[in-house]
């Protein structure tokens, strides 16, 4: 075992103690023998309370026609939930939406039900901070979450709220402050996307999440859906000394200060991405490979620009899941990210295949 995973595997034994540890292993042995996806997200929310420009969702009904904003009314998500039971039962992580899940008035009742399904099963958090009342942290101490990420994408007013768009700094670093001080089992972990208008608080930002507690920082970088985004994000095609550097100065940062940092590429390295690990469902039920692929999305990346249309692989309420999941496209589809060498066509644009996003970062772990 090296080094890393030696100290993840006994990081995990002091949080989830040995017994469950040993389940969870067990658990991902049988996924991978089975073929069965790490997670799932099954779309109860398509909405945000916010309005950021760099979100594709502001561009729903725009340049994405074919967006639906919605909120999944419980007794539908129910339904749907019990399509795809037998699946369930079988993946370690479960989302409820990969924009605002918190917005879901039911959202702790739908994992009351989900939990009813398979009692092992942990709801990871991304949030912006901005969507908390005294009842969702009340609830979020009731419930297994084993994670919670709030975006804060700089550490001035100025800069936070120039960017997510409708945001409050004050209310997001308060909610930070208190999740930190709740007795969670959860880690709280802070979010960066990475541009050229909040560069320049990049390295402070390292200490000033760790005084408000946070020791999980994860770091993307801004990814262009239509070329109005194309001047503000810093990596390149080829090599990038510039931002090499300030990532070295942050790894320094993050040492002193005890943190795990999650850092993107630099430049363009082709990957592929990890939703491979990961079903989507979107609002309608149907199964795409992520959000993005789920409507008609626009890409741009080094100035050229495609605008996908949706790859629907089967939707949950007319065909078997598992059928969907083990079709033939579908799983060439998934292999070619794995092997990370050729990208489907739908794919060559999008920075999460190129490292540069989410999947397939490096992390520095010094906890
Ligand atoms: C889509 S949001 C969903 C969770 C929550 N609403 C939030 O903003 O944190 C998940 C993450 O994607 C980030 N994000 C949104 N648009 C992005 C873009 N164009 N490039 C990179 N990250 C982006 C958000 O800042 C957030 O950290
Ligand atoms: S808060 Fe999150 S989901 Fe909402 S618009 Fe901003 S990035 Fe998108
Ligand atoms: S590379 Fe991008 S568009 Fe393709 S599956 Fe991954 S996240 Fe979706």
């Amino acid at each position: 075992m090296s080094p890393q995973k030696k100290s993840t595997f006994f990081k995990r034994i002091a949080h989830y103690g040995p017994r469950r540890t040993f389940n969870k292993l067990q658990q991902r042995i049988l996924q991978r023998f089975h073929g069965y996806p790490r997670s799932i997200l099954l779309q109860a929310v398509s909405a945000c309370n916010l309005k950021c420009e760099h979100c594709f969702l502001n561009n729903f009904g725009k340049e994405i026609g074919d967006g639906v904003i919605r909120i999944l009314p419980y007794d539908d998500f129910i339904a749907r939930a019990d399509k795809i039971k037998h699946l369930i039962r079988h993946v370690h992580s479960f989302y409820f939406s990969g924009f605002e899940a918190l917005l879901h008035k039911d959202l702790f009742r739908m994992m009351d039900y989900i939990v009813s399904i398979n009692p092992a099963i942990e709801f990871p958090i991304m949030t912006n901070g901005n969507s908390f009342t005294p009842r969702i942290f009340d609830e979020l101490t009731k419930h297994p979450i084993p994670e919670i990420s709030v975006s804060l994408d700089g550490i001035s007013r100025e800069t936070v709220e120039s960017f997510k768009t409708g945001a409050v700094f004050e209310k997001t670093v308060e909610t930070i402050k208190t999740l930190v001080s709740l007795d969670l089992n959860a880690s709280i972990g802070t979010v960066f996307v990475l541009h050229k208008g909040n560069r320049h608080e990049f390295i402070d930002y390292l200490d000033f999440v760790n005084d408000l507690g946070v020791k999980d920082v994860y770091v993307t970088n801004l990814m262009s859906f239509t070329p109005a985004l194309r001047d503000r994000y810093l990596y390149t095609p080829d090599s990038n000394p510039e931002l090499d550097t300030l990532f070295s100065r942050t790894i320094e940062k993050a040492k002193k200060n005890r943190q795990s940092l999650t850092l993107p590429a630099t430049h363009a390295m082709l990957k592929g991405c990890t939703q491979w690990n990961l079903l989507f469902i979107d609002i309608v039920g149907n199964v795409a490979p992520c959000d993005y692929l789920s409507v008609s999305t626009p890409f741009e990346l080094f100035g050229e620009t495609q605008q996908t249309r949706p790859l629907i692989f089967g939707n949950i309420m007319n065909d078997d899941i598992l059928s969907i999941w083990n079709g033939k496209a579908f799983k060439k589809f998934r292999a070619m990210h794995r092997s990370g060498k050729k990208l489907p066509g739908h794919c060559r644009l999008c920075a999460d295949a190129w490292g540069l996003v989410c999947s397939n970062r490096t992390v520095y772990d010094f906890r």
